[in-house]
C-alpha cells in the first residue's frame, strides 16, 4: 500500500484555462465550475471542505453542502451550536474548498462568514424531508453521546410532532460566507498546472487578478 502512494501518478490533461478569456467576476467562474462538475457528478459535485480556526488556535476542517450560491455568497447549514458552528462565531474568517477529480480541478475560497437570515433558514427547513428535520432537533452535533440516547431523542421527537408541521430548531440554520480570495486550479501535464488568483480590493472595489506559478 505504502509503495503505491509513492508510485501512483497521473497527468492532469482534461482542460486548460485560457487566462485572457477568464471573466473578472469570480462568480461567474464558480457557477461555471460548479455546473461542470454536476454535470460530470451530480450527488456530490456540492460537497466542499469547510476549514475554521479551532478554539486552541490551530485549525479544523470537515465537509458540508453548498446549499445556495447567490449574490457572490456562499451558503451552508448547520447547527449553530457544533464544533463548526462555535468556532465560526468566535471566528469568522474561513476557508473552503472544492475539489472535483473528474474535472482535475480545485477552487479555494477564503471570505467571512454571518448567520443567513432567519428566514433564508425557515425556508430551507421547510424544503428538508420531515425526517431530516426530526434529526436537527435530536442531534446535539459535535457533543459526546452514549449509544441509544440519539435514537431515543429522534423517537420521543417523532412522537411529540407527530401530525403538525415541524418548525427550524433557533440553534440550526444557514450561513453565508462572503468571499474575498478565489482560486482556481486546473490540472495540467507535467505538474505544470494552472492557478488563477482573485482578491477584492476594497478600495477599488473591484476584483484583482493574478497568475500563480504551479
Ligand atoms: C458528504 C458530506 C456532507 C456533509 N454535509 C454537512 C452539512 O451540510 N452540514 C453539516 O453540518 N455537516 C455536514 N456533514 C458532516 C460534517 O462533515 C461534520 O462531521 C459535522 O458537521 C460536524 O462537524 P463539527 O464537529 O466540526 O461542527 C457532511 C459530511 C459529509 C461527508
Amino acid at each position: 500500500m505504502t509503495d503505491s502512494l509513492e508510485t501512483t501518478r497521473k497527468d492532469y490533461q482534461r482542460s486548460h484555462l485560457v487566462f485572457n478569456q477568464l471573466p473578472s467576476d469570480p462568480s461567474d467562474l464558480l457557477i461555471q465550475w460548479l455546473e461542470d462538475a454536476q454535470g460530470c457528478d451530480p450527488e456530490d459535485y456540492n460537497a466542499m471542505v469547510l476549514s475554521t480556526r479551532s478554539m486552541e488556535g490551530g485549525s479544523n476542517s470537515r465537509i458540508v453542502l453548498l446549499r445556495a450560491f447567490e449574490e457572490g455568497s456562499i451558503r451552508f447549514f448547520t447547527n449553530y451550536d457544533s464544533t463548526k458552528g462555535r468556532e465560526i462565531t468566535a471566528c469568522p474568517n474561513v476557508s473552503c474548498l472544492f475539489f472535483w477529480p473528474q474535472l482535475e480541478r480545485q477552487v479555494r475560497i477564503k471570505g467571512r462568514a454571518k448567520l443567513s437570515g432567519a428566514e433564508i433558514s425557515n425556508r430551507y427547513f421547510e424544503s428538508r424531508p420531515r425526517s431530516s428535520q426530526i434529526g436537527a432537533w435530536a442531534s446535539k452535533q459535535s457533543q459526546e453521546g452514549t449509544e441509544g440516547e440519539l435514537e431515543s431523542r429522534i423517537a420521543t421527537l417523532t412522537e411529540k410532532f407527530a401530525n403538525e408541521a415541524i418548525s427550524r430548531p433557533t440553534f440550526w440554520g444557514g450561513f453565508d460566507i462572503e468571499p474575498h480570495e478565489y482560486e482556481f486550479w486546473q490540472g495540467r501535464p507535467s505538474r505544470l498546472h494552472q492557478r488563477y488568483c482573485y482578491r477584492w480590493s476594497q478600495s477599488a472595489r473591484a476584483w484583482t487578478t493574478q497568475r500563480i506559478d504551479p
